[in-house]
């Protein structure tokens, strides 16, 4: 009898966790427990961004699925996501473990806060930043000595003959070079074990964290009956180590700041904490990031929009990967045509709404200025000074990406040679 109860109560319960709520957004068919994780597996499991534009293709500018009991909204239509990301309430990020291992058990930063905390730090961050010399004419002198190292450093590889070549770990540290220099006065070496040790490990964590990890990102209680094959056992350690390099670097300037004289970022950010000890500003932290979905936001508050209501916490995916590649916008999305942002005038077309590699609205990239400068100049120098193609007989460069928080290419090999100018 008491068997009989448990299964109708269970039978019921799953029944209903079926339903859809008043109001809910379209989206995919819900099933118990899992929620929409079958229909995910069945398009791409492994490039679950595939996944999310498939049902966008279905659902529209605006649907809801379940990643298990993670509910989240995908946005596909360009219009919506500038105009919802102006709004604060769109604008939250989700208070997930990931985001507490990373700050000691509170959520700090500027990546995955928000509200208040998540304002003030942006504001304070690119305001000091600035200060040394973040997003000014100084800021592409610095990048261009980087750039020169590279090619310095290609020269020298290439020598006077034909070279095949790895691009590994090969722009990560010139990069990183110019934001460091701002943040805490080092200029990294190109070959820097230590800063090469650092890239691999923020790589191998961010890895681990991402949404396409699969069943850990949308059952995250999980990660305590498998803190190994989650990858949990793995991201604190990696978040260990590079919070005990920053912390070495923080108390070295506490040791030698000059009150009133900040020479960078760091010195900027202790000065501030001591003038104001309750403030708990936290400084910038991330590697470039082409993001296939962006990094999630969560609702702050329950809303309504066009008579639907989606629930506070919800979480909210731009679905970049789809609006980048929409056949009736962009007509042949996978051919490489750079004109294609030329007018007709042969201007480059720069508000291309279509377009947004670093997000739209409040919490759009701040990196760009330095994301931009760092691919012109790299790009452009490269291709003044040497010739890349693939190597006979090996397969083209893999279009298949490395995911992490961001997409980032496979490592690939090319043959690299001088030009003859
Ligand atoms: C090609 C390179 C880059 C691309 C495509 C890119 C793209 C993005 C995207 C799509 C977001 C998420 C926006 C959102 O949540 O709505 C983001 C956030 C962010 N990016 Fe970048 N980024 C790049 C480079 C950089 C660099 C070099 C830095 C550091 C200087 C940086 C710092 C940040 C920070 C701190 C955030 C979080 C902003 C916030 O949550 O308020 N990014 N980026």
């Amino acid at each position: 009898m008491i068997l009989l109860i448990f299964f109708t109560i269970l039978i019921v319960y799953l029944f209903m966790s079926t339903r859809r709520r008043p109001n809910e957004l379209p989206g995919p068919f819900k099933w118990p427990i899992v929620g929409n994780l079958p229909q995910i597996a069945q398009v791409n499991w492994s490039r679950v961004w595939h996944a999310v534009d498939h049902y966008a293709k279905i659902y529209g500018e605006i649907y809801g699925m379940y990643f298990g009991p993670r509910y989240v909204v995908v946005l596909s239509d360009p219009k919506v996501v500038h105009e919802l990301m102006k709004r604060d309430e769109w604008n939250g990020r989700p208070h997930d473990h990931m985001a507490k291992i990373k700050g000691d058990g509170a959520v700090l930063g500027i990546i995955m806060t928000d509200g208040d905390l998540w304002k003030e730090t942006r504001r304070f961050s690119l305001r000091h930043l600035r200060d040394f010399g973040y997003g000014r004419s100084n800021m592409e002198t610095s990048v261009m000595d980087e750039v020169q190292n590279v090619v310095d450093r290609l020269d020298k590889q290439i020598g006077n003959e034909e070279q095949v070549l790895s691009f590994e770990s090969t722009f990560g540290p010139a990069v990183l070079s110019t934001l460091w220099n701002m943040v805490a006065s080092i200029r990294t070496e190109l070959d820097d074990p230590d800063i090469l040790r650092l890239q691999r490990i923020v790589k191998e964590t961010l890895q681990r964290r991402a949404f396409g990890a699969g069943i850990f990102w949308s059952f995250q209680s999980l990660r305590h009956l498998f803190p190994q094959g989650s990858g949990f056992a793995q991201q604190i350690e990696g978040f260990n180590i590079l919070k005990e390099n920053m912390r070495k670097v923080i108390t070295e300037h506490k040791k030698t700041r000059v009150p009133g004289e900040p020479r960078d970022f760091i010195d900027a950010y202790l000065e501030e904490h001591e003038n104001n000890p309750e403030n708990p500003y936290f400084f910038v932290n991330r590697y470039s990031s082409v993001a296939p979905i962006v990094t999630p936001h969560a609702l702050t508050e329950t809303v309504t929009y066009k008579g639907y209501e989606i629930p506070k916490g919800a979480l909210v995916f731009i679905n970049t990967w789809g609006i980048h590649r929409n056949k009736d916008h962009w007509g042949d999305p996978d051919t490489f045509r750079p004109e294609r942002f030329l007018d007709k005038n042969g201007k480059v077309v720069t508000n291309d709404e279509w377009l947004l590699p670093f997000g739209s609205g409040k919490r759009r990239c701040p990196g760009e200025p330095l994301a931009k400068t760092s691919v012109f100049l790299m790009v452009s120098n490269l291709l003044q000074k040497f010739s890349f193609s693939t190597v006979p007989g090996e397969p083209r460069p893999s279009p298949i990406p490395v995911i992490g928080l961001n997409l980032a290419p496979l490592t690939y090999r090319a043959e690299s040679r001088k030009r003859k100018i």
